[in-house]
């Protein structure tokens, strides 16, 4: 006896009004889908097949190795969707098949594992949950434990509308009787498609069929709009959350620290509200992020210091700080005990070793070595409309305030360039570089002006 598995992911999801199919939102970074093939995979399927439809190829590309995908070509229907995987998988009868819908990502290992021990002696098993508001839902019909059968909310009476348990797709059948009871269906219904759920009937009319009541309904939610896309993201996004504070994590407020499943962070690492912290980002022991920061593929280092800002695939070093008010974009290179202050962009460019960039500047494909200081305003002229150059700035040299640094550009091992000045030669270890004309001053200019104005008028 073997255990296979279906995951039905052809239907179209209207409500979301998107051309991306429904099981690829993404939550914390991946799609619906791959919660649910989790969960799937967490009782060790033999098989598992995904029905897809609805963006076929675009669903196909994010199964995991070892998960195959069936194209079901018109939907006819959930029945329809089984049938198709059957077909795909060969001969079943002794095996168990667990059927569960692509669109339900807070299913737990635990629950599946519940439904499968309730399956021994019976045709089939299922999930049922009390819904607040069953409408929609498979209203389950039953007599004391027997399940006898599920009856579509648009196809139920006043009286079965009125029963709170519902199905929510998710089976467990023996492969034989699950073969045979889908050979049975009709498609004699309201939607002239093939049901999944009158296979339970006709299996409850000779056998048993036993019902799986699931406690919290969220867990067996499905995704069929944006609104519930976001309760079901806020849960998930409260688990990561949670298991991050078990491992050591600070959180000021866990409900507004959104981090991505791909994420991983040190013990001892703080985080403040509004941190977003998205694919392969990490965060090291005794770093302080946001509060209001985005990293997309970032690292922050041990005891760094990190604030409103925006880093995307950015390495900051152990202890260096940034913000509040920078963008450091791909390619930066923070070392360690180095800033990024505010109000300052960086690209393609390494910061060393105790250099500070703290006011206003632009620090586009530059190498800075160690100890450097670069003034208030400073610009890399880095793109002369048709190519980008370097700006390399030595070991402890001083960038006076508003330089303009024309690319390419060598500023020396403590070289000095004055204020304001716009560099377009290399400039020498040691030397200073002044380029701006000589201030002047003209004696009494403020009362010539105002006689000047009095003869006027
Ligand atoms: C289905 C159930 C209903 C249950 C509800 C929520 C049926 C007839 N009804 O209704 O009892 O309460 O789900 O769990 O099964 N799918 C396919 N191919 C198709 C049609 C659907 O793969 O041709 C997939 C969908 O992608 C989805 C799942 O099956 O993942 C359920 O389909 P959906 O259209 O949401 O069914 P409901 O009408 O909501
Ligand atoms: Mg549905």
């Amino acid at each position: 006896m073997s255990l296979r598995a279906i995951v039905l992911a052809a239907g179209r999801g209207t409500r979301m009004r998107s051309d991306l199919p429904k099981v690829l939102f993404p939550i914390a970074g991946r799609p619906l889908l791959a919660w649910v093939l989790d969960a799937v995979a967490s009782v060790s399927p033999e098989e598992t097949v995904v029905v897809v439809g609805h963006g076929a190829e675009r669903v196909r590309e994010v199964l995991p190795a070892g998960v195959q995908a069936v194209v079901q070509e018109p939907q006819q229907g959930t029945g329809h969707a089984a049938m198709v995987a059957l077909a795909a998988m060969g001969e079943v009868a002794g095996d168990t098949v667990v059927i569960v819908p692509g669109d339900t990502p807070l299913l737990r290992p635990e629950t599946l594992q519940e439904l499968l021990a309730a399956l021994p002696g019976a045709a089939a098993a299922l999930l049922t949950t009390r819904m607040p508001d069953p409408a929609g839902y498979g209203r389950v019909r039953r007599e004391g434990d027997r399940v006898l059968g599920i009856v579509e909310d648009r196809d139920a009476t006043p009286e079965q509308r009125a029963i709170a348990e519902v199905a929510v797709s998710t089976y467990a059948f023996e492969g034989a009787a699950l073969a045979a009871a889908l050979g049975g269906l009709a498609r004699d219904n309201d939607q002239g498609e093939y049901y999944l759920t009158d296979a339970i009937g006709l299996l409850a009319a000779s056998g048993t069929v036993r019902g799986v009541p699931v406690a919290d309904p969220a867990e067996v939610q499905g995704v069929n709009s944006h609104a519930q896309l976001a309760e079901v993201a806020a849960v998930v996004r409260r688990r990561i959350n949670a298991a991050w504070m078990a491992a050591g994590v600070w959180m000021l407020d866990p409900d507004r620290v959104y981090l991505d499943a791909a994420v991983s962070l040190e013990a001892g690492a703080r985080l403040y509200p509004e941190v977003h912290l998205e694919g392969n980002s990490t965060v090291a022991a005794e770093a302080t992020v946001g509060p209001q920061v985005f990293a997309v593929d970032s690292v922050i280092g041990s005891g760094a210091r990190v604030w409103y800002a925006v880093l995307r695939g950015a390495e900051v070093g152990e202890g260096a700080q940034v913000g509040p008010f920078a963008s450091l974009r791909p390619g930066t290179r923070l070392a360690a005990g180095s800033k990024v202050g505010t109000f300052v962009e960086t690209k393609n460019t390494v910061v060393g070793r105790g250099s500070k960039v703290p006011h206003l500047s632009y620090m586009g494909d530059a190498t800075i070595g160690e100890e450097a200081n670069v003034g208030a305003g400073t610009i890399t002229c880095n793109y002369d409309g048709r190519e980008k150059h370097r700006t390399v700035i030595g070991n402890r040299a001083f960038i006076g305030s508003d330089t303009m640094l024309v690319a390419p550009v060598n500023i020396g091992d403590d070289a000095v360039t004055g204020a304001g000045s716009a560099i377009t030669r290399d400039v020498p270890p040691g030397a200073l570089a002044v380029e701006r004309s000589p201030q002047r001053e003209v004696p009494g200019y403020a009362a010539k002006k105002a006689r000047k104005t009095r003869d006027k008028g």
